[in-house]
């Protein structure tokens, strides 16, 4: 049994962790992160792609943004469409600032560098994490490392940025807390595929056989999704099928836009969630990222927030651990949650303006709420406020 003594144990490697441990390794405060998965297979999920321009100065602040400003691409909005009709909505008119495209695998190996330049220990394949004493001046977290050999961490704070499925969320719940919840009666189908976008900034559709989204990665990388419903086998769809549901729903045909096909490199059914657990934070256990928060991705807000959350934790827990000042550890949670309400609450209005549910009553609201959004400014501005982001401290 190996004993390792640290200030924070964090679980998970995900985009907060790895966030997390970088914020605290700058500050000198001492982590170890622990992780379920291999490296190879964290560094390959596909995730979602759009960082609000808060979150890239924050990036570049930290020492993080190289490679980000360099090969991120600036989109200055989105279009919104219906049958018969696409809008551009400028944010950088409207609010001021834009989004920037970069994939959160991007993110990931870049943040994983990091890591590997401070030279703090990192496990991955670690089975059986468990939570310990999270009550006590030392909680522990015990695991067993790739090797199937126990570990316990001794550590004075555990920062649970394990995502939806992990662990911590259960040991806050088991001590205390709430979790908010809505759970919606459909999924996007995703697909990636190896064709040029036919669109240069993301294209968000509302239309009667249900929602689609046009997305990309890169000049030769697309990523695109449509609503079926929540019990949709994957495998009852071709490609062929995808890629025509695509086309009407994103209205190829119309005027002289069509919508470009090429292979397909990957697909899936992602199941839509949302839930907040509050507090987050219990004892010597903070949540942070997806732990603590899961949002529908139509407003692109997940990673987001992960990164607002541990822009609040980072100093937190520096203030706490290294200078004895414990009063923004104390504010964690509170502050944290303003935000994450916040952009729920954007998350959820998003998801329901777009996705086909309801009758046609419900039908010509959502009509009646894009056009107003597209020819209001001050709707349209609404939108792009929320969208391009919040500055980091709301
Ligand atoms: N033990 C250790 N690690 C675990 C465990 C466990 N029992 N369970 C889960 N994990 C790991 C996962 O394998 C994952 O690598 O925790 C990590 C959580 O990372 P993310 O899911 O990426 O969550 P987060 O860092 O909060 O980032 C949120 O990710 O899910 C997307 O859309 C979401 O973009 C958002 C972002
Ligand atoms: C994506 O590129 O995967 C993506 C973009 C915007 C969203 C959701 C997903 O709202």
């Amino acid at each position: 049994m190996q004993t390792i003594e640290t200030d924070v144990a964090i679980i998970g490697a995900g985009p907060a962790g790895l966030l997390l441990s970088h914020l605290l390794g700058r500050e000198g405060v001492h982590s170890v992160v622990v992780e379920r998965r291999s490296r190879a297979y964290v560094e390959s999920r596909i995730r979602a792609g759009i960082l609000e321009s808060a979150v890239v100065d924050l990036l570049d602040e930290v020492g993080l943004g190289a490679r980000l400003r360099d090969e991120a691409f600036l989109h200055k909005g989105i279009y919104l469409q219906w049958p018969g009709e696409r809008h551009h909505l400028d944010f950088v008119e409207l609010v001021g600032r834009g989004v920037f495209l970069y994939g959160q695998s991007e993110l990931q190996l870049d943040l994983a560098r990091a890591r590997d330049e401070q030279g703090q220990a990192l496990y991955y394949e670690a089975a059986d994490v468990t939570l310990h004493d999270l009550d006590a001046e030392a909680p522990s977290v015990t695991f067993l490392d790739a090797g199937g050999e126990p570990v316990t961490l001794r550590a004075r704070a555990v920062a649970g940025c394990d995502g939806k499925h992990g662990p911590s969320r259960q040991a806050l719940l088991a001590a205390a807390g709430t979790t908010y919840r809505r759970d919606y009666p459909f999924a996007w189908l995703g697909i990636l595929a190896q064709v040029a976008p036919s669109t240069d900034e993301l294209i968000y559709a509302w239309h009667p056989d249900g929602f689609a989204l046009h997305s990309m990665r890169s000049p030769t990388v697309s990523r695109l999704y449509l609503q079926v419903d929540l019990d949709t086998d994957l495998e009852a769809w071709s490609d062929e099928q995808i890629w025509d549901a695509l086309a009407v729903r994103l209205g190829a045909g119309q005027g002289d836009w069509s919508l470009e096909r090429g292979p397909v490199l990957d697909r899936a059914v992602l199941p839509f969630a949302s839930f907040v657990v509050a507090p987050m934070r219990h004892g010597r256990l903070f949540l942070a990222g997806d732990a603590a928060h899961t949002v529908p991705p139509t407003g692109a807000k997940g990673l987001n927030l992960a990164v607002a959350d541990v822009a609040l934790l980072g100093p937190a827990l520096v203030a706490w651990l290294r200078d004895g000042d414990r009063g923004l550890a104390d504010a964690y949670s509170d502050t944290a949650l303003r935000r994450v309400w916040r952009s729920t609450h954007f998350s959820w209005w998003m998801t329901t303006m777009l996705h086909r549910v309801g009758d046609d009553f419900d039908a010509q609201l959502q009509r009646t709420q894009l056009a107003m959004t597209t020819s209001s400014p001050a709707h349209a501005a609404a939108l792009a406020e929320s969208y391009a982001g919040l500055p980091i401290g709301f």
